[in-house]
């Protein structure tokens, strides 16, 4: 993310090579966003996409069936000029981390590449593969040395989601990556940091000078984070049986929504400042105990329901889901934040799949005013101030505050102040894969999750994952496909005497 406002430049002549080249992130966003980047005139002069297929796989096959992908999921209008020159870079590799040696041969044929090509050396490797690969390919990268960075190149991992599924396995992840990579190399994705809207958290707070003197304890009431999706689990069944709603979203894309909004200000507008506040902030969530985690706590898992006009079955009954799972689908956490900022301010968060609406939003809620103004009044009450950040799909900012209807008599309505993106700016749309994949290319990981960020995370949510895991099937509840979710996370906020904002 750079913070010129005239056009970015170029990045430096670079070798993108993709693992998992013939897998659906590949076809679905990756090549996607190259192609807009390239659209955009964002692509090296120099540049080179390795494919590395396990087995044998003629470039001609592979570019086919990713200009197949790319028309099904491309944002724009795909000009073909602009497609077939990205793809008349693409060269196909073998490797397989189960046969080392095809490394040693990896290794070899880079050196001819890297010279015919002129891409000076710099590579950039993409981990669009099963997690259980990141470890074993970055092991065998490193022994090859092709992750060494010398004579002035660079050399960069690229790391996609889920980085572990606990505390300590990512942990023992970090431990393995950073043995082979130092720190700088590795880029962990969460490609919730790829969309505008989550970027623009850090400037609509500390670019303003309104919102930072009330942005803490004294005036704010609580903050609510949502990301609810209509989405079912559909044909993930194996992956999300085995993740649950809490582990695929909240110690990633939901902490980097409240890292964002409770960090303090960085020092200056530079990676290891801003990673260093985001960690910081998620290391002070308070540890619960396991009846505090139980008590904070609501997952549900959705029975037969209607998401609009389609029917969705049964979580139970998806194929490769248990019979008698008890993973969630839906997951709200109470959490608080011991730090001068934020102490006796809850934070509460939700999430959930087979919803009504899809809605990601974080709405900041101010402290009530006094009423006592109003008493000899026909006021009978104040409507709440909530700011509300609007990631998706309504991008924007609200503002609701009180306002006094015309008309000879006092009476008060709340009403809302809104900006939208698209009344301001005409971005192209894009996968919100263009910046990450930029910023690896430029060498800029302020959009990517250090090490001790991603453990604080893990860290943050492991007393919820152990007494879940503890409780089994006792305080499991259900919720109707396609409705709000369960009524018990109702009772989570009800029970402080406060709400959800009603999503509409
Ligand atoms: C992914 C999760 O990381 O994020 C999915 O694995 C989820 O289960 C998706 O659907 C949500 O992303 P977005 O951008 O649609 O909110």
């Amino acid at each position: 993310m750079t913070v010129a406002s005239n056009k970015p430049p170029k990045p430096e002549p670079c070798c993108f090579v993709i693992f998992g080249v013939t897998g659906d992130l590949t076809h679905r966003l990756v090549i996607p966003a190259l192609y807009n980047l390239a659209e955009s005139g964002l692509l090296p002069e120099q540049f080179c996409i390795v494919g590395i297929v396990r087995k044998q796989m003629s470039e001609d096959d592979l570019r086919q069936s990713l200009m197949e992908g790319l028309n099904k999921h491309a944002t724009r209008a795909v000009k073909q000029d602009v497609a077939q020159k990205v793809l008349r870079c693409l060269t196909c590799l073998e490797a397989d981390p189960s046969d080392p040696a095809s490394f040693d041969t990896l290794s070899k044929a880079f050196e001819k590449l890297e010279t015919e090509k002129g891409t000076c050396g710099n590579r950039l490797f993409y981990l669009a593969v099963p997690p259980a690969a990141f470890a074993p390919i970055t092991e065998q990268l490193g022994r090859v040395g092709l992750l060494r960075e010398q004579h002035g190149a660079w050399r960069r991992l690229v790391v996609e989601k889920p980085f572990g599924t606990d505390l300590a396995s990512a942990k023992s992840l970090n431990s393995k990556l950073l043995k082979i990579a130092n720190e700088h190399q590795i880029y962990r994705i969460d490609h919730y940091l790829g969309k505008e809207t989550v970027q623009n958290i850090l400037v609509l707070r500390f670019a303003n000078g309104m919102f930072e003197p009330i942005w803490n304890r004294n005036h704010i009431d609580h903050i609510q984070i949502t990301v609810d999706e209509k989405l079912s689990v559909g044909h993930r069944g194996s992956f999300y049986d085995a993740t649950g709603a809490l582990r695929d979203m909240v110690p990633n894309h939901l902490f980097q929504l409240l890292s964002l909004v409770t960090m303090e200000p960085p020092r200056r507008f530079e990676a290891h400042a801003v990673r260093s506040e985001k960690a910081k902030v998620l290391a002070a969530i308070q540890t619960q105990s396991p009846e505090e985690a139980l008590r904070n706590s609501v997952r549900g898992q959705y029975r037969a329901g209607e998401v609009g006009d389609e029917a969705i079955g049964d979580y139970r009954k998806t194929p490769e889901v248990k019979p008698d799972s008890t993973t969630e689908t839906y997951a709200a956490l109470k959490l608080t934040i011991d730090n001068w900022r934020w102490a006796g301010v809850p934070f509460y968060l939700r999430t959930g799949k087979a919803l009504g609406l899809k809605r990601t939003e974080v709405a900041i809620k101010f402290k009530q005013a006094p009423f006592a103004m109003f008493r000899s009044t026909p006021v009978d009450r104040l409507s709440q101030n909530y700011l509300v950040i609007g990631i998706e799909p309504a991008e924007g900012i609200t503002l609701q505050f009180n306002t006094k209807i015309p008309g000879p008599t006092i009476s008060i309505d709340g009403v809302e102040m809104k900006f939208r993106y698209k009344d301001y700016f005409n971005a192209a749309p894009s996968t919100g894969y263009e910046t990450l994949i930029y910023d690896c290319m430029i060498g800029d990981n302020i959009l990517f999750q250090r090490a001790d960020g991603v453990e604080a995370g893990w860290q943050a949510v492991q007393p919820f994952l152990d007494a879940w895991k503890k409780a089994g099937a006792d305080g499991l509840v259900s919720y109707k496909a396609g409705s709000e979710g369960p009524a018990e996370a109702n009772e989570l906020l009800a029970r402080d005497g406060r709400h959800w904002r009603k999503l509409t």
